[in-house]
């Protein structure tokens, strides 16, 4: 048993030699912005609205909230273990192997699938910018098969879905419905980190640029269309007029789309070893980020759900350019500019995805998790030439026959999943010795406190939304049905961390990260549950029968016992 959680040492020899500390508190701002400004914004924001509607702020408040504790734990753990800074490294060391093969195997769900999201959202975007330029891509090449499908069996809105479906060519009894353009851009990206192309800060600095001033467009062109009644449609619950028109259930439905659009945070704990005063610029280098992020999310989604009705966001994959079409704002330069740059801002999110998965798999080799393959260096570009491959394949394929809103799932399942481990571990992480120059989390008695916030939360909660807790206590209701289970869970946990935080005065800033972490959990479905188990049992069976005996630390274990036998 013991095995499964043998741990690896990390020595401060292992700290990357040769970093310069140059980066101050507003660059690594900037490269928060970089890292977390993408599809959420630009696509995933249309599903959240139209399942939310324009009370879907609240949860961006929520999961802003939740994503600025995990940060904080990443902090403290990269300013510990400062070599190839990713969750998977962190677990190896404070949790062991299993959990940190599980964390592995969960980040795939994080990069790989969360670049599907955004090969798809690109492609939303690139064929509308072909589209305003005259060329119509075919719509049979511009969707997934499954999603034109769906579509048209629920007789969906979406004409383009729908036509796709309608209109594909077929060969024998298949239609062929592919979005080719998502295919297209994960070749281009994967062969320009094959061949090793660098992110300079310049070049880093000149995208978040781009990306903030056609944010900062949308938001000063769009205020001057909005009719403030759109914020306050007819509730499909109570038929009044409401901020929230399906509820609070209806709010919790968008978690994955809201959460994905704060994932990349967390890659800003590599930059610990070359941050100025890391104790002082890294947390708020990332607080800062995540604040500015939130508020940007939260203008948006007033802008958008007071130009347009919600409910006309139904599979809008484009949505800062829909808004500015004829039937909504028709203000066409809009339309061009919007998707034009969505296009080249997008792009970063993915080659700053698809640079971090092969690097993952590459620290995992090395570690003999992972077949020795994944470790090879290519001769004259010097990357991780097979893994980087191996990504593009894995984001590849499923383009072919996975469909969004599915992928946007799988990827915050499994994100969440990653924090709410990272979190537990920093509560498990023994205390250290202050060395100047390094993040400390600061330590504040959760003892009293966190009984105090979560039990508050919950009555403040109950007072608020008297009706989201009625209905998850009426068993007979099937409404809220698929957020039950959980949400009993959620209690359950929560109860326990009461408990162990009075008994051994745990540290209140990580417990707050892993208690609001799984309250995100409580928004998944039965079906996003179902997959992620599915996902869970497959790299489970990949552990037992080829990581654990292959493990450089099984190895050494049964030498050195080889050796005093
Ligand atoms: N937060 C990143 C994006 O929205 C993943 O694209």
């Amino acid at each position: 048993m013991n095995q499964l959680f043998r741990r690896k040492q990390y020595k401060e020899s292992d700290q990357p030699s040769g970093l310069v500390r140059v980066l101050g508190v507003w660059d690594i701002v900037f490269f928060g912005i970089a890292a977390i400004i993408g599809a959420g914004s630009f696509s995933s924001l249309g599903e959240a609205v139209f399942r939310g509607g324009p009370g879907v702020i609240v949860l961006y408040i929520i999961c802003g909230i939740a994503c600025g504790f995990t940060a904080l734990c990443y902090a403290e753990f990269a300013s510990r273990i400062p070599t190839a800074g990713s969750a998977y490294t962190y677990a190896y060391a404070s949790f062991g192997e299993l959990i940190a093969w599980i964390i592995g195997w969960a980040l795939i769900m994080e990069y790989s699938f969360g670049n599907i999201y955004v090969a798809f959202s690109w492609s939303d975007y690139f064929t509308s910018f072909m589209g305003r330029i005259g060329i119509h891509i075919p719509d049979f090449l511009t969707c997934s098969y499954p999603e034109a499908k769906k579509a048209f069996m629920n007789g969906s809105q979406n004409l383009q879905l729908v036509n796709a479906w309608k209109n594909a060519p077929l060969i024998g009894n298949l239609k062929i419905i592919l979005d080719l353009p998502a295919l297209v851009i994960n070749g281009l990206i994967t062969w320009l980190v094959y061949v090793g192309i660098k992110e300079s800060k310049n070049f880093n600095n000149i995208f978040v640029i781009l990306k903030l001033f056609i944010i900062l467009l949308v938001i000063a062109v769009g205020i001057g269309y909005m009719n403030t009644d759109n914020w306050f449609p007819k509730s499909i619950i109570t038929g009044e007029h409401s901020f929230m028109p399906n509820g609070f259930a209806g709010v919790m439905s968008a978690v994955s789309g809201v959460f994905f659009a704060y994932i990349g945070f967390d890659a800003l704990s590599v930059l610990s070893e070359e941050t100025k005063d890391p104790q002082k610029n890294l947390p708020r280098g990332m607080i800062i980020s995540l604040i500015l992020c939130t508020v940007i999310y939260i203008i948006l989604t007033l802008v958008l759900t007071g130009m347009v009705d919600y409910r006309k966001f139904d599979g809008i994959g484009d949505p800062l350019a829909f808004i500015f079409e004829k039937s909504n704002a028709n203000v066409a330069w809009m339309e061009f500019v919007v998707s034009l740059g969505a296009v080249v801002a997008i792009t970063t999110v993915l080659l700053v995805f698809q640079m971090g998965q092969p690097r993952i798999w590459y620290a995992m080799s090395r570690d003999g998790l992972m077949p020795k393959k994944f470790m090879t260096i290519h001769p004259k570009y010097n990357t991780p030439s097979y893994a980087t491959i191996a990504t593009g394949i894995v984001v590849g394929i499923p383009i072919l026959f996975t469909d969004k809103s599915f992928i946007l799932d799988f990827t915050s399942i499994g994100t969440i999943f990653a924090f709410v481990l990272v979190c537990g571990g920093v509560l498990l992480l023994p205390a250290k010795k202050k060395l100047p120059g390094r993040f400390h989390m600061p330590y504040i008695n959760s003892r009293f406190l966190f009984p105090i916030i979560f039990l508050g939360g919950l009555t403040f909660f109950y007072f608020w939304q008297p009706a989201f807790f009625h209905n998850l206590m009426d068993w007979k209701d099937p409404n809220e049905g698929e957020f039950r289970i959980s949400m009993f869970f959620f209690l359950i946990i929560n109860f326990g961390l009461c408990i162990l935080a009075f008994v051994k005065n745990l540290s209140l800033i990580p417990l707050m990260g892993l208690s609001s972490c799984l309250y995100l959990l409580t928004g998944m479905t039965h079906n996003n549950w179902f997959w992620f188990l599915v996902w869970f049992g497959i790299g489970l069976v990949i552990y037992f029968s080829y990581g654990y005996k292959n493990s450089k630390l099984h190895k050494k274990l049964n030498n050195d016992l080889d050796e005093n036998n």
